[in-house]
């Protein structure tokens, strides 16, 4: 009796190679420590999840304008304490005066304007978003939630070597310098160890306080968005920002294991993913081969394969395109999906093909989480697309402009800066949502909050978050191990199995053997996605910041 506990207790360390932050009551989890700091103090002074939220999404804008704003969009998901659930679509929108063909040169070939510049940009959403969850079930005053970004922004804050590095890359120097705001504003203001002030930005976000969502849709700020958008040559006008409303929607529901899971429905194309590859993984007896086995992770990779085929062809914003979600998530088309796999051989993606659905029925980028004292969940993935998004900063503003624009298809059928290939349901048309990846997730065990995470990463956020559940739900790792365990990625085409550092050579050549293309993942784009999750074990919250990152987990 004593040797088999001292034995349960070894396994159970043997699982635990690196401790997640603990805390009993409360817990945020945000890719930049300061912003983090700023959800914390927000609970602890009385806040709810959504408040903390609100605070953290307006400080992220300031301390980590790589993929914090207000000039770009995305999701916030949230359980409330009694299992209410909502999802928050923030998603940028297509000004009205953006064609189908808007970047393709006279030859029909794809430029690069959905990427760089004042034409990059979909209509922001991050304002509204933040004014509507903030409206329906914030608790403490609007004011009070900027004022910790207002401060940081005015103040300023000391440049972190993270911060300055991925700032004075390469490639972002040769992207902001494009642009004189961007360069005054950023390359030439921010330097590691100094202080960093906004004024530009303090005042935008000071109207954002005293004057609501307002001033950035329909106010000075949107005057002078609008102003400088038209004599560049880019495409909001006064009129698209005054259109542009946030949507609330019914969260997409499933289950793995029997645990619920609460995710991203269309316009992300991760809730309707993650579902279909748990559906195809749940029963397979895939996991028997264990973590990390090259067995395990041919039968995973095989599943992603099938899902971005899918993806090809099925999505786009259902405001415009009947996204067939019952159908690629019956278990029959699943069962059907999964008996085409080989679990000893790679199948050629170009015998692979968006699946038989029979006719259509009548979805650089940051995650954070937030649990409250009182139990409540929100998760938020908001972006401006690429890093520091189009490279725009709009004149005396402050701000970033995202580049989402190059979420649709700029010709369906060709790939994206992901790699991704699209159908007509993601074209271009005015209003219209370009489908994303961002898929912030909550699972439910016995109806309390179980699992939350999401991430950055492109194509590979749905991947990156699908392995991270994994870790948990099959191999029973704590949150960090879950999160810091190296993944893989394939999304069909390219046909390429894409393998962090820390998958041995011993397993590439395993993998290899089994007709898989595997290339190891390096140079600006090491990693599949950064995944920050929040676990709920046995009355503890264990906190994971992706190690991938610079992030930081905090609770008390
Ligand atoms: O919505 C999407 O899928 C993309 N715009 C996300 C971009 C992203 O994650 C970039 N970060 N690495």
């Amino acid at each position: 009796m004593r040797i088999k506990t001292a034995c349960a207790f070894l396994l159970s360390m043997s699982l635990l190679a690196r401790q997640p932050e603990h805390a009993r009551h409360a817990m945020v989890v945000v890719q930049e420590p300061l912003a983090a700091d700023v959800g914390l103090r927000v609970l602890q002074s009385g806040g709810n999840a959504i408040d903390a939220a609100v605070a953290v999404a307006f400080a992220l804008a300031v301390t980590y304008p790589y993929a914090g704003n207000i000039g770009g969009g995305g999701f916030l998901l949230a359980r409330f304490a009694d299992g209410r659930t909502t999802f928050i679509d923030f998603r940028e929108k297509a000004p009205l005066a953006a064609t189908r063909n808007m970047y393709l040169d006279s030859k029909g070939n794809v430029t690069k304007d959905s990427l760089v510049g004042w034409r990059a940009s979909g209509v922001p959403g991050t304002v509204r978003g933040m004014e509507l969850a903030h409206q329906k079930y914030g608790r403490k005053p609007w004011a009070e939630l900027l004022d910790p970004a207002l401060k940081l922004a005015a103040e300023g804050f000391p440049v972190s070597y993270s911060f300055a590095t991925s700032l004075h890359s390469e490639n972002e120097m040769k992207l902001l310098s494009q642009f004189p705001e961007s360069k005054r504003v950023f390359l030439e203001t921010a330097h590691y160890g100094d202080k960093f002030v906004q004024p530009d930005l303090a005042a935008t976000l000071k109207r954002i306080r005293d004057r609501g969502a307002s001033d950035f849709y329909e106010g000075e700020t949107a005057q002078k968005l609008a102003a400088a958008m038209a004599s560049n040559g880019g495409l909001i006008t006064l009129a698209d920002l005054k259109a542009y409303q946030a949507a609330e929607q019914e969260p997409l529901r499933g289950r793995y294991h029997g645990d619920e899971i609460i995710t991203a429905p269309p316009p992300s194309a991760g809730g309707v993913g993650l579902l279909q590859m748990l559906g195809m993984l749940e029963g397979s007896g895939y996991e028997k081969t264990g973590a990390g086995s090259a067995a395990s992770i041919h039968y995973v990779a095989e599943v992603m394969r099938r899902f971005y085929a899918d993806r090809s062809e099925y999505f786009g914003d259902p405001d415009f395109f009947k996204v067939p979600v019952r159908k690629l998530l019956d278990p029959r088309y699943i069962a059907s999906r999964r008996s085409s796999i080989d679990p000893a051989h790679a199948t050629p993606s170009g015998q692979i093909r968006p699946g038989e659905l029979g006719a259509h029925e009548s979805t650089e980028t940051t995650h954070f989480n937030i649990v409250d004292n009182d139990g409540n969940a929100v998760a938020v993935t908001y972006t401006l697309n690429a890093g520091y998004g189009s490279g725009v900063t709009v004149p005396g503003l402050g701000f970033l402009l995202n580049d989402e624009m190059d979420d649709f298809a700029a010709k369906p059928g060709a790939e994206n800066l992901f790699h991704l290939i699209q159908g007509e349901a993601n074209a271009i048309q005015p209003g219209k949502r370009p489908i994303s990846n961002m898929t912030p997730t909550i699972i439910t065990r016995d109806g309390k909050l179980f699992l939350m995470l999401g991430a950055p990463g492109g194509s590979r956020i749905i991947n990156g978050v699908l392995q991270v559940i994994l870790n948990v739900e099959d191999f029973h790792m704590n949150a960090q191990d879950a999160v810091d365990a190296p993944r893989f990625h394939h999304q069909w085409m390219p046909d390429m199995l894409y393998v962090e550092q820390g998958i041995s050579p011993d397993t590439v050549a395993l993998l290899r053997a089994m007709g898989h293309e595997v290339s190891p993942l390096e140079g600006s784009s090491p990693v599949v996605a950064r995944v920050e999750t929040i676990l709920n074990a046995g009355g503890w919250l264990q906190g994971a910041a992706d190690p991938r990152g610079n992030g930081k987990a905090e609770g008390y």
